[in-house]
């Protein structure tokens, strides 16, 4: 099931706030992620200027990692399937007179159309919303098609630990997906032991080049699981892989 609509009206309901509010929020946010995507493109692509370099990030929400990554010259792509996440992003790119490409679309349809190869393509926090494994695996491809030879997929998500709190109104099943009640059962986050995650990339043909586990992180799936000791939340994974060379 597509939930579409469950983000298109959470972004909607905050549609009233300023743009500058919004620019302050998702650059702080995006900040973490944004310092490990330099570290990665300075250690495995380090002959290429930034300012050469075409980035598309995926699940961008209102794109604050991809702004971050423009103010250094990089050609910025979005997508979204959130036309409101969108347009927020958009205004915020304007108002540093940032030119960004936004493209409106599902990541697991196969008739998403991205029209070029690109050289990093981001992931901040969208793996881990799509819960089911046909779901995934277009995903992995549509990466997979659209990275360059020597391209990177540089992502942070979320990985399940041995205690794991669920607050009423959510349950957690056997194939690690997260199910919250709003009027039906409904699957939010797919919350995968990092060995899984690993084994996942390893089959839809990567090269994981990079993969470490941050434990001390306690990763909140949701507001309701706000104000909880990371030991029973989710923990991180921040990882690059690349094509598998033919
Ligand atoms: C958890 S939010 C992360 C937003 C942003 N990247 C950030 O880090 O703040 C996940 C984002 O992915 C988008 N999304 C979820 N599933 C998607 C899909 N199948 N295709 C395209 N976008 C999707 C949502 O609209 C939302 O903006």
């Amino acid at each position: 099931m597509s939930l579409q609509p469950y983000y298109e009206e959470s972004y909607q309901s905050e549609s009233g706030r300023s743009t500058v509010d919004l620019l302050q929020e998702v650059t702080t946010y995006s900040k973490g992620l944004f310092n490990y995507t330099v570290e990665s493109k300075n250690r495995f692509l380090p002959n290429l200027d930034w300012s050469s370099l075409k980035i598309l990030e995926m699940g961008a929400g209102r794109g604050g990692l991809g702004l971050l990554l423009a103010r250094l010259g990089a050609q910025v792509t979005l997508v979204d399937f959130s036309p409101t996440a969108l347009a927020q992003a958009e205004k915020i790119f304007n108002t540093e007179g940032l030119e960004v490409t936004c493209i409106q679309g599902d990541v697991t349809h196969p008739d998403i159309n991205l029209p070029q190869q690109y050289d990093i393509i981001v992931d901040s926090h969208l793996l881990h919303c799509l819960t089911e494994d046909p779901d995934r695996s277009s995903y992995y491809r549509l990466i997979s098609d659209h990275l360059t030879p020597q391209g990177i997929f540089v992502a942070e998500t979320m990985v399940h630990r041995k205690k794991l709190f669920i607050p009423d109104g959510f349950m957690f099943d056997e194939r690690n997906v997260l199910w919250q009640m709003f009027g039906k059962w409904t699957p939010i986050r797919r919350i995968l032991d990092s060995l899984d995650l690993e084994k996942e990339l390893n089959d839809a043909g990567f090269n994981i080049i990079y993969f470490y586990y941050y434990g001390q992180y306690g990763f909140v799936p949701h507001r309701s699981f706000m104000d909880l000791p990371a030991e029973i939340l989710p923990a991180a994974v921040r990882m690059v892989v690349q094509n598998k060379e033919l």
